[in-house]
């Protein structure tokens, strides 16, 4: 049950946020999170999968919504993508027991009920002697109310009220294209999805994704320090200090509110093209981008950002040690349990690049955003204490609240930058919290969109 404080919390949090503040209890409890489940997940877009992961008919993956609800992501034999709730009619048991795999067809394991993969029951065992009246249009898998996709990401809503995928992305997509429409041909998913259990509520790495550049210099020190990223994350000094541009988008409008994107520039001579290798710098254009997103994405050293509710995208280009050509993941914030979240990680490739130019960015993929990644593993260790403090009696009676503080009044020297070509509130610097206070404030939103159920001691 969602106790008095805690729902208090929530009623109140637009106005502690624009207080810079937020109530760490909001990232551990139950009730929070069984609200979350039901508002957030299973009421909005959210990612199934990419394209490329599916390229032919029959083939399929296991996806989850909310983290738990299952899926199969599939494409039928006319060649549409399809998402079917993997749930036998007969007794419920899970019809897909592959992670990845082609099949025309899903036989239930327990009695042998068939359906192909536009979700139709067309095989009931021993039919004439058990279910000889079965009308199979009544047994049909159910499906999401809408699935769509853009740049070639699906995704899924159970809301038939959602407004459309178009809609719910709005000017996020102008990013969007500037990582997944910048290649000519477009990007494709690079071997199986990573996924690991993170001790961590899933709202904590959508914001830092979102722009939590504040972290770098102490989280990652050592790594900075030990060569194993770039010296170029040394934003203020280093040899490339003060060359850096760093921007920093966010939205305060809704459909687009939630989202957020933020940047680091340098001049194009030090990492063009994303740091990829200049052999497949011919991979990218600006055929399908505008001429100012295509200046962008060639100075970009790094870029991220974050879509509403739980996906995540970084693209980081060249740096030091082991981290020698450029790299985009795709990240998926799957809530779990509360303070638990599953990270699934894609890596993405042009996919025009040869093979062997694929294999060396997967590779610098892999070394740095995994459990044992050069980046990762710094950030899995400051993340779990929030989530023991936030699961407290005192976070929840004291109502502890944290500071997002940073760029609001006087706090910090971040102006709006008048000449970003780019749509949102942009920054002219990364030090700036809009992306954290939008992210909850977009939250706020989907869980009081009806009213709360009644606090209870
Ligand atoms: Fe699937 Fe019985 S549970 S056929
Ligand atoms: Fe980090």
């Amino acid at each position: 049950n969602l106790s008095t404080e805690t729902k208090e919390m929530i009623e109140q949090l637009d106005q502690s946020l624009m207080d810079g503040r937020y109530p760490i209890r909001l990232r551990n409890d139950e009730a929070v999170f069984e609200l979350e489940q039901d508002r957030v997940f299973n009421d909005n877009w959210v990612f199934i999968g990419h394209e490329s992961e599916i390229p032919e008919p029959g083939d399929y993956a296991r996806r989850y919504i909310g983290g738990s609800d299952p899926f199969i992501f599939t494409r039928d034999e006319d060649g549409n993508v399809q998402v079917l709730f993997d749930s036998c009619g007969h007794r419920g048991t899970k019809l897909c027991r592959a992670e990845q795999g082609n099949t025309s067809h899903f036989r239930c394991p327990y009695h042998g009920w068939t359906y192909n993969n536009k979700g139709e029951l067309v095989g009931v065992t021993f039919k004439h002697e058990a279910y000889k009246e079965i009308d199979p249009d009544e047994w049909k898998l159910p499906k999401p109310a809408k699935v769509d996709s853009y740049a070639g990401l699906v995704f899924a809503t159970m809301n038939p009220d959602s407004p459309s995928l178009e809609e719910h992305l709005g000017d996020m997509k102008w990013y969007i294209d500037m990582n997944f429409k910048f290649p000519t041909n477009g990007m494709e998913v690079y071997g199986e999805p990573y996924r690991y259990v993170l001790p961590v509520d899933w709202k904590q790495p959508c914001e830092n994704f979102g722009g939590d550049d504040y972290h770098i210099s102490t989280t990652h020190q050592s790594a900075i320090e030990g060569g194993l990223i770039s010296e170029i994350w040394h934003w203020d000094e280093g040899p490339y200090g003060g060359l850096a541009e760093r921007v920093h988008t966010h939205f305060e409008e809704l459909p687009e509110m939630g989202h957020s994107f933020a940047a680091g520039m340098i001049g194009e001579d030090y990492s063009p093209f994303y740091g990829y290798d200049e052999e497949i710098h011919d991979c990218f254009s600006a055929e399908n981008i505008s001429q100012e997103q295509y200046d962008l994405a060639r100075r970009s050293v790094v870029n991220i950002g974050t879509i509403f509710p739980n996906l995540s995208f970084i693209q980081v280009g060249k740096g030091t040690g082991s981290n020698d050509s450029g790299f985009l993941c795709l990240r998926q914030w799957q809530p779990r349990a509360p303070g638990e979240t599953e990270l699934w990680s894609w890596v993405l490739v042009p996919k025009d690049a040869p093979e062997e130019q694929k294999r060396k960015i997967n590779n610098v993929a892999l070394s740095s955003f995994t459990p044992a990644g050069n980046w990762e593993q710094d950030d899995l260790a400051v993340w779990d204490g929030i989530t023991e403090a936030a699961g407290s009696t005192v976070a929840k009676r004291q109502g502890v609240e944290t500071s997002y503080e940073m760029g609001l009044g006087n706090m910090s020297n971040t102006e709006i930058h008048d000449e970003w070509p780019g749509p949102g509130v942009c920054y002219n610097n990364h030090y700036q919290e809009g992306y954290g206070r939008w992210f909850h404030r977009r939250w706020q939103e989907e869980i009081t969109k009806e009213p709360l159920p009644e606090g209870a001691e």
